[in-house]
């Protein structure tokens, strides 16, 4: 970067450890994070990397040129009206979070940025890697902004703008690709116990799947990759599920109204017109037999 500025992070936790660990690779100037004082004690695995922990944000902010405020999403308009009520913070000090859904302007109308790494972060050491392949989705003014895109080319990040008034569009698409994919995962995990099948070796036997499933989708996009009973138009195929399912309400209507998203794929796909109404009538009596 053109300065070396001082970074100071409040909330040194998952993606707080692994941004300051790839800044640090990159001999950006870390200078210390700021936790809640029941914290302070021992570093955690992955805070190693900051030289200190305190309780006082104020004093960590006054000495830093960019402020990360990687705290849960609810504490960080307060944390910013804190430090900007304190006085804590130098006149160009850029305030940064990293939440997908807030915009920046939850920090204040100038020098602020959001920069929103697309990425699921289950524990520091695993986000520490991920976190170098990830987009980043800025949004700030025009200070923030510049500062989010230094930032992002000197750690070799990918990144792109991001309209702040349509994040939460953005945010529930990120909830679906991640959380929802989890969930989903586990709904299978589930139906698979009623096949005798355990959840350990249920979760092996799935991962090649779900891994041939996104290569699929890497090689040939979200309509050619779709594959399986809905995209053929095997209507018994789907009768025989929902038949096997009939006792399990919440499973039976989370594979009901997938399915039919599914539907409407698989006409794009090229599902005939005959196969697409009978497979809808199939899949909508389902769910209005509940
Ligand atoms: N995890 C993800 O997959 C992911 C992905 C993209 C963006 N994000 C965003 O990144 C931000 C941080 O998420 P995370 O997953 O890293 O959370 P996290 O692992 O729970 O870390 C939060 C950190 O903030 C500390 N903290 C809590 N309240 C505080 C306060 N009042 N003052 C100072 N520190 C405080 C926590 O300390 P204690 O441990 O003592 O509570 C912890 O160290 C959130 O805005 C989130 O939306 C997360």
């Amino acid at each position: 970067m053109k300065d070396n500025p001082s970074i100071a992070f409040v909330g040194p936790g998952k993606v707080g450890c692994a941004l300051a660990a790839i800044m640090q690779e990159k001999g950006l100037n870390i200078i210390g994070a700021a936790t809640r004082p029941e914290s302070v004690g021992e570093k955690k695995p992955g805070q190693e990397v900051f030289p200190y922990l305190t309780s006082d944000p104020v004093r960590l902010a006054q000495n830093a040129d960019i402020i990360f405020i990687t705290t849960p999403d609810d504490r960080i308009a307060s944390i910013a009206e804190k430090l900007k009520k304190e006085k804590a913070l130098k006149p160009e000090a850029i305030l940064v979070h990293t939440s997908g859904h807030h915009p920046a302007s939850i920090l204040g109308d100038k020098n602020v940025l959001a920069m929103h790494p697309l990425l699921s972060m289950a524990r520091w050491d695993l986000a520490r890697e991920n976190i170098k392949s990830a987009w980043f989705f800025l949004d700030g003014d025009q200070a923030g902004l510049e500062k989010g895109k230094d930032l992002a080319e000197v750690l070799g990040l990918n990144w792109t703008i991001i309209e702040s008034g349509k994040k939460a569009f953005y945010h529930a698409a990120a909830v679906l690709f991640s959380n929802y994919l989890v969930a989903l995962v586990n709904a299978g995990l589930e139906l698979q116990q009623k096949a005798g099948i355990s959840k350990s070796t249920g979760l092996k036997a799935a991962l090649p799947l779900i891994e041939s499933t996104l290569n699929n989708l890497h090689e040939l996009g979200p309509v050619e990759a779709l594959t399986g009973p809905v995209a053929r138009g095997d209507k018994g195929t789907v009768e025989g599920h929902l038949k096997a399912m009939k006792e399990e309400k919440g499973l039976c209507s989370l594979y009901r109204e997938l399915g039919l998203y599914t539907l409407e794929i698989a006409r794009k796909k090229g599902l005939s017109p005959e196969a697409y109404r009978q497979m809808l009538k199939t899949l909508e009596e389902g769910i209005t037999r509940g």
